[in-house]
């Protein structure tokens, strides 16, 4: 296959300290590639009044795929407050760097496995094993707010005009998108030995857009005879996760209600340092783990880079390195059933560094 070529970008917070970690582990798997390191984030919002330069888009196309461990990212009014003032007054705007990646590289598909690997003290149901497929480019994440909502929207609600009292986010879903995510979810099914596909919605509220999603998904259910299709709304979901997660295999669903899923689906299997992600495309792919940057602790060397490890395997998984993939993943698993080494989020004294070089001792070449 040659050598990768994999966009490095550590962001700030603890994204920076757990991709070390990752690292290490990367190198001792044997993995052929080239780390070409990018900017992203919060300091290049400080630095460059722009949190996704056009040199690290640049990259990013030069790439194979990227491997991302956390930004920084504030409500747009706070962010606007601390724009340093030689930006000001040139039509800046604030927004999330990794959800700018994910739309401009169609990166439909965000893939978050949650798994209970035995002897994890977190894990609050031995046996859980669930993949959660998120549509990741649209719904409520589709950034249409305020200015380019229709007029007659606020006629009829008795508002001649846009009023600082009022505000509106726009769901939007397509056909499409739903098509994709869906069939992302049920080859993924047919290649993992799975059976189930949930498909979870609120189509009794949200009829326009989650009927739209729900049709598309029995359309290309249809198309995959041997999955079982299941629909469940989302708060039914969210109880039915918390009193039996053993019911669940694959989960299929929009953006938002994706987001907050995959943060419970990772309480449940010892928490967010636990949760890797793949967020995939057509061709180009970025992988992260799915916590933020932590303020609270970052710096101080105590993140559990697992979500990230993790992250390197499903990356590897992706290049078709598949031997290397599942070497790591075992090497995770053996460090965390062996208990020597816990970070404190597992109730141990363990250093980001040392869970790194734990699961970079294990991984056979
Ligand atoms: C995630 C995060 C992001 C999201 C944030 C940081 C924009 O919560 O990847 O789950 O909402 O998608
Ligand atoms: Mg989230």
């Amino acid at each position: 296959m040659g050598r990768h070529k994999i966009a490095w970008l550590p962001g700030d917070g603890i994204g920076t300290e757990v991709l070390e970690a990752a690292r290490t582990v990367l190198d001792a798997s044997g993995l052929e590639a080239d780390y070409m390191p990018g900017d992203i984030g919060w300091n290049m919002w400080l630095k460059e009044g722009n949190t996704l330069p056009e040199r690290t888009v640049e990259l990013l196309k030069r790439s194979d795929c990227a491997f991302f461990g956390a930004v920084t990212s504030k409500p747009p009014a706070d962010a606007m407050r601390e724009l340093p003032a030689r930006f000001r007054g040139k039509g800046i705007k604030y927004s999330s760097a990794l959800i700018r990646i994910r739309q401009q590289f169609d990166l439909f598909t965000c893939l978050r496995p949650c798994k209970a690997y035995p002897g994890n003290p977190g894990n609050l149901k031995e046996g859980t094993d669930i993949v959660i497929f998120r549509e990741n480019t649209e719904g409520i994440y589709c950034g249409a707010e305020w200015g380019r909502v229709p007029q007659e929207f606020f006629s009829v609600r008795g508002m001649e005009r846009v009023s600082p009292n009022a505000a509106v986010s726009i769901r939007a879903i397509t056909r499409r998108a739903s098509q994709n995510i869906a069939r992302a979810a049920f080859e993924h099914a047919e290649m993992h030995g799975r059976k189930k596909v949930t498909a979870v919605h609120k189509a009794n509220v949200l009829r326009a857009t989650d009927g739209l999603f729900l049709e598309a998904v029995r359309q290309i259910a249809q198309e995959h005879p041997k999955i079982k299709l299941e629909q469940m709304y989302i708060d039914n979901c969210c109880l039915q996760l918390v009193l039996d997660p053993l019911k669940f295999d694959i989960i299929l669903t929009t953006n938002l209600f994706g987001d907050i899923l995959s943060d419970l689906c990772a309480g449940l299997v010892g928490g967010l340092g636990f949760a890797p992600s793949a967020n995939i495309g057509q061709k180009w792919a970025l992988f992260e783990p799915a916590h933020g940057s932590a303020p609270d602790i970052a710096g101080k060397g105590i993140a559990n880079p697992i979500a990230a490890i993790l992250s390197a395997a499903m990356m590897a998984d992706w290049l078709v390195e598949k031997t290397l993939a599942l070497n790591i993943e075992a090497a995770v698993a053996a460090v965390i059933k062996e208990g020597k080494v816990r970070t404190p989020d597992m109730g141990g004294k363990s250093k980001t560094m040392d869970m790194g070089r734990a699961v970079a001792e294990k991984v056979h070449r």
